[in-house]
Parts: C-alpha cells; sequence; structure tokens
C-alpha cells in the first residue's frame, strides 16, 4: 500500500509518501521566516504561503519517492484540528488530486497522526502504551492501544506547552519559534535559579495548565512593569537561569503528567510526540522517569516530532488498508 500524504493544519506545507509503513520521502516547507516577526502563525499569512507552495511540495515528495500519482494506491489529508483557511488548502488540493487520479481519499486527525508517529518509528511499541502528544497548538496524553486506537486521557486548559515555550522567548526577546531558543538559551543557565510554580491541578488530574507559570516568568524577567513589553528584561536578571528554570518547570509538568497517565492506563511503555518532543531535557528526564518504572521509552526523530505528512500518509494507509474511502465531501475540522 502506496500512499501520498498531505499535512497544512499550521505553518509547514507538507507531503510525503509512505509504503507498508516505510517512508519514501518526506517533504515538509516551513513558513517560521514568514511569522517570526509576528512571534506567532498568522492564520491568513499561512492560508497564503499554503496556496503558493503545495503543488511544488507534493511533486518534490512524488519526486523524493521515485513515483508518480499513478504509483499511488491513495491519498490522505489532514482534516483537522488546525486552522481553517490552511486545512481547506491542503484539502482541495488532495481532493483535486484524488479526483484527477481516481485514487480514493482519507481524511486525518493530525493529532492521532502524531500518536501514530511514535509506532511508525517504533513498529514494536508495546500495546497500551502512552503518548505525550506536546506541540505549539496541542498538548495532549493518550493511551494507546493498537494502531489508530486511541483514547484521550487529559489535555492542557489552558496554553499549549509549545505556546508557553514561544510566549516565554518572546518575553525573554529570544526569538521564535520558542522551543530551539529557550533550549539553547537554557544550556548555560541554572534550572534551580527561579522555582518556578508547577501547576498539578491535584494529585489524579492528568490535565495540565501552563499559563501560571508564563505569567512567573513575565514578572521574573520584566517585574512589575511588564507593559514595557516582550524583550525588556530587567537590568540584572540573568536570561540563561531564566530559561533554564522555566525549561525545568515545563518538564518537571510534562513528565510527571506522563507517568501519572502510564500507571493509570496500565502502560507497558510512554511515547512523545509533536514539536516539544524534540526537547532533550524533557527526552532524558522522562527516559529516566520511564526506567525507573521498568517501561520502555520511545519518540520519533526530530523531523517526524514537528509537523510533517509521513505521519498523515502512515495512518491514513491503515484507513486505506482497511477498505475506507472518505471521498470528495471531505471537510475541515479546525
Ligand atoms: O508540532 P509542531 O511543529 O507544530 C504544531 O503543531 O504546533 O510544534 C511546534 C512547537 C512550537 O511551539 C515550538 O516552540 C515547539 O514545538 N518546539 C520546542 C522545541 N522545538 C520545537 N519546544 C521545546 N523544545 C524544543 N527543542
Ligand atoms: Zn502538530
Amino acid at each position: 500500500m502506496r500512499v501520498l500524504g498531505l499535512e497544512s493544519s499550521c505553518d509547514e506545507t507538507a507531503a510525503a509518501v509512505v509504503e507498508s509503513g516505510r517512508i519514501l520521502s518526506s517533504v515538509v516547507a516551513s513558513q517560521v521566516d514568514l511569522h517570526a516577526r509576528f512571534g506567532g502563525v498568522v492564520p491568513e499569512i499561512a492560508s497564503r504561503a499554503h496556496v503558493e507552495r503545495v503543488t511544488s511540495v507534493v511533486r518534490a515528495a512524488l519526486a523524493d519517492a521515485g513515483a508518480g500519482l499513478a504509483d499511488m494506491d491513495g491519498i490522505a489529508v489532514t482534516t483537522g484540528p488546525g486552522l481553517i483557511g490552511a486545512l481547506l488548502v491542503g484539502i482541495s488540493a488532495a481532493k483535486a488530486l484524488a479526483w484527477a487520479s481516481g485514487l480514493p481519499l482519507v481524511g486525518v486527525n493530525h493529532i492521532e497522526a502524531h500518536v501514530h508517529s511514535v509506532r511508525m518509528e517504533h513498529p514494536d511499541v508495546p500495546d497500551p502504551h502512552v503518548v505525550l502528544v506536546a506541540s505549539g497548538g496541542h498538548t495532549r496524553l493518550f493511551r494507546a492501544d493498537g494502531p489508530a486506537r486511541t483514547e484521550l486521557l487529559g489535555s492542557t486548559t489552558d496554553d499549549a506547552a509549545g505556546e508557553a515555550f514561544d510566549k516565554v522567548s518572546a518575553i525573554l526577546g529570544l526569538g521564535y519559534p520558542g522551543g530551539p531558543a529557550i533550549e539553547r538559551a537554557a544550556e548555560g543557565g541554572n534550572s534551580r535559579a527561579f522555582d518556578f510554580p508547577r501547576t498539578l491541578l491535584g494529585a489524579g488530574s492528568l490535565d495540565m495548565s501552563f499559563s501560571g507559570v508564563k505569567t512567573a516568568v513575565l514578572y521574573a524577567a520584566l517585574g512589575q512593569d511588564v507593559k514595557k513589553g516582550a524583550g525588556s528584561v530587567r537590568p540584572g536578571v540573568n536570561v540563561a537561569d531564566v530559561a533554564a528554570s522555566f525549561q525545568e518547570a515545563v518538564v518537571d509538568v510534562l513528565v510527571e503528567k506522563t507517568m501519572r497517565a502510564a500507571r493509570r492506563a496500565g502502560a507497558r511503555a510512554v511515547g512523545i510526540a509533536g514539536g516539544v518532543a524534540s526537547n532533550h531535557r524533557l527526552r532524558k528526564r522522562l527516559e529516566e522517569a520511564a526506567r525507573a518504572a521498568d517501561l520502555a521509552a520511545c519518540w520519533p526523530p526530530p523531523a517526524l516530532c514537528t509537523d510533517n505528512a509521513a505521519m498523515i500518509a502512515g495512518l491514513g494507509a491503515l484507513r486505506l488498508a482497511a477498505g475506507a474511502s472518505d471521498g470528495l465531501a471531505i471537510d475541515a475540522a479546525a
């Protein structure tokens, strides 16, 4: 089963070809440079950029796979969640390709595809396992019971973890996207310099909250004069220490919640996916916690963690193999 996947839910235009779980090609055109000066993704700019890039990205994915559309067995596309205008570009392109080629078309949930990316990289991951999906738009915990069988266990009640990284990075004047910038800055800092809050929402909760830690960083870095705006860090405040202390606070919460979820689900392994999963401190701490609990820990490589179409093609292939076809009436679910 050879599947062409398309992804355009946020600020990455992506296409990929996957054959029987193996990634033959994965092309991602990032829009990071277009959104950087705004400190976040601007939906209208994202939609326009998707329109400009989607055709060449699909062509590149097919060329890298050494294949044409006629060699595909089906097409998979992200239908949500994401930015409505951005999603519609990928969906319209996928419909046009499906209509022109007569290939079956299936819609794929972006977050379930992130969960699936762990299994794509580690086909032998034992079930049930727990996957933390942490990115700029979502932070959720899932129990995975088999391919395409997932159950939501908990989710953030306010900011996504990646969004907190992005906002704190803006406060500290470190630029966008915030995750890699904070991680770099934190390397030279003392993670115990500031005691930022770890919001755990009660002993049994699997939900998360990151707005408190973000506000604490805002006051620690800018002082009472927060109106002065992002980037104007108080004299004497060590940015590396703030970055390291913030990162440690977020990692503490993510690891605690993931291990709680693992205990609750009777999981045999834990995984992480989404952009934040490329954070080395998070990986190290989760690995240590999993080892202490005698569980396997696994995650995809960075290119499969951030938004990509290989995970969309991979999950779509399971549905196509089962005979599913959503037809040309599929729509975006923002
Ligand atoms: O999955 P992704 O590429 O796109 C979304 O669906 O949002 O994730 C992007 C998010 C951004 O918020 C970015 O700051 C964060 O992932 N991120 C990181 C790291 N690399 C990317 N957060 C923490 N540490 C990193 N190394
Ligand atoms: Zn994502």
